[in-house]
């Protein structure tokens, strides 16, 4: 008996130690990265977790359940079956991330500063665990870096003529293709998107146009016009590494519609309405949650249909109805981000006050629409402006 025993423990201790692996281990955000655990006993149940830091501290996590095959492997590609999403998801660990439990409220994750990744660490526990709780056994982990942008991607800060932005110029001597860049009403100067699209081989220009501390007045107030766009739009195809008849735009939220009015404008070439406003299914309504009650207010009642209408007639009336293409994502929430971002309901939002805002999406089909509508924007981008 006592032999057996000796040798049963032998055996697991000799067992070799399970490997978690990711590949690539560096890339940038809108790749996939797939995650493989072997070396694990057959059939065995594990839980796999996300773990990062966004630029303001804040811990973002997800987990998973695998169960590993015969062989002792498993990978992010098999169905998980429980955690922050189930089924095959194979980039499921990284949009269904969610800030900690007893973290701060109404967060939303942003790159803010684009020449560092995020670092997110991923481990392997042993059986079925929520890793908020309990005791957990950790058998093995590793790191991936996600980038906005790729290197050599020169980032120059614009200040001239009043125009308030960054420019991100691709590697190499050009002339490329370019793009103006322009979010919604949360305002200040955001580079992500901008740096992933340099990364892809187009001059792109992050444009400030409300609550930034460099353009004229007060940070609450829109003291922008037409004018300020159209200067921007120039600066690009004045650009010597640009190719002046070759400039589109790019626009979420309010930064569509400013994309139409620009595109409306004779003599500018317009790029892709990016689609993103309020669904009538959630009636697009601000919500007010108690806690946080700054002050009380409400969007009128979009309805993303009948927007679509306004701005198909729009590019007609500007004869430029053949660059229309609409695309519909039920289950979708407003925020449509580059691919793998997560999926944020709700965060805390403000144009003269801050307050939790509601933006609707499942985080399946939302991290769905992310992805198909990336590479539709970056086909489009391809065809009618590289060509
Ligand atoms: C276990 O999964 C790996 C990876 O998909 C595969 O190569 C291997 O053949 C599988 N083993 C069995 C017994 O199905």
């Amino acid at each position: 008996r006592i032999r057996i025993r000796l040798l049963l423990r032998w055996k697991s201790n000799t067992r070799p130690a399970p490997v978690l692996t990711a590949a690539p281990l560096r890339s940038l955000v809108d790749e996939p990265v797939s995650i493989r655990g072997h070396l694990l006993p057959p059939r065995c149940p594990v839980t796999l977790c996300a773990r990062m830091h966004s630029d303001e501290g804040d811990l973002w996590e997800s987990f998973a359940h695998y169960n590993a095959n015969e062989s002792g492997v498993f990978l992010t590609s098999d169905p998980s079956v429980g955690g922050s999403y189930v089924g095959c998801q194979p980039m499921g660990l990284f949009w269904s991330m969610q800030p900690a439990p007893g973290g701060r409220e109404g967060l939303r994750l942003r790159k803010k500063n684009v020449e560092a990744p995020f670092t997110v660490r991923i481990s392997l526990l042993e059986g079925h665990v929520s890793p908020s709780r309990g005791q957990l056994n950790e058998l093995a982990a590793v790191s991936a870096e996600r980038w906005y942008v790729a290197p050599e991607v020169k980032r120059i800060d614009i200040r001239q003529n009043g125009i308030v932005g960054t420019l991100l110029v691709p590697p190499g001597p050009g002339p490329f293709p370019a793009l103006l860049d322009l979010w919604g009403m949360g305002g200040g100067l955001l580079e992500y998107r901008s740096s992933l699209l340099a990364s892809k081989g187009y001059v792109s220009l992050s444009l400030a146009y409300f609550g930034h501390k460099d353009l004229p007045g007060p940070p609450d107030r829109f003291t922008v016009g037409d004018s300020y766009f159209k200067a921007a739009f120039q600066l690009l195809q004045d650009h010597p590494q640009v190719v002046s008849d070759r400039v589109g735009i790019i626009g979420l939220s309010f930064g569509s519609y400013l994309a139409l009015r620009i595109a409306t404008i004779p003599g500018v070439k317009v790029g892709l309405k990016a689609h993103a406003y309020f669904k009538p299914i959630l009636s697009s309504r601000i919500l007010i949650l108690p806690p946080t009650t700054i002050c009380y207010t409400y969007f009128p009642a979009f309805n993303s249909c009948f927007l679509d209408y306004q701005i198909e007639e729009r590019l007609r009336s500007a004869g430029k109805s053949h660059l229309f293409t609409r695309l519909s994502y039920p289950g979708a929430g407003h925020l449509i981000e580059p691919p793998y971002s997560p999926s944020v309901r709700s965060s805390m939002f403000g144009v003269c006050c801050a307050v939790i805002t509601l933006w609707g999406g499942h985080p399946a089909p939302h991290a769905a629409a992310q992805e198909d509508a990336w590479n539709k924007i970056l086909d489009y981008f391809e065809e009618n402006l590289r060509s």
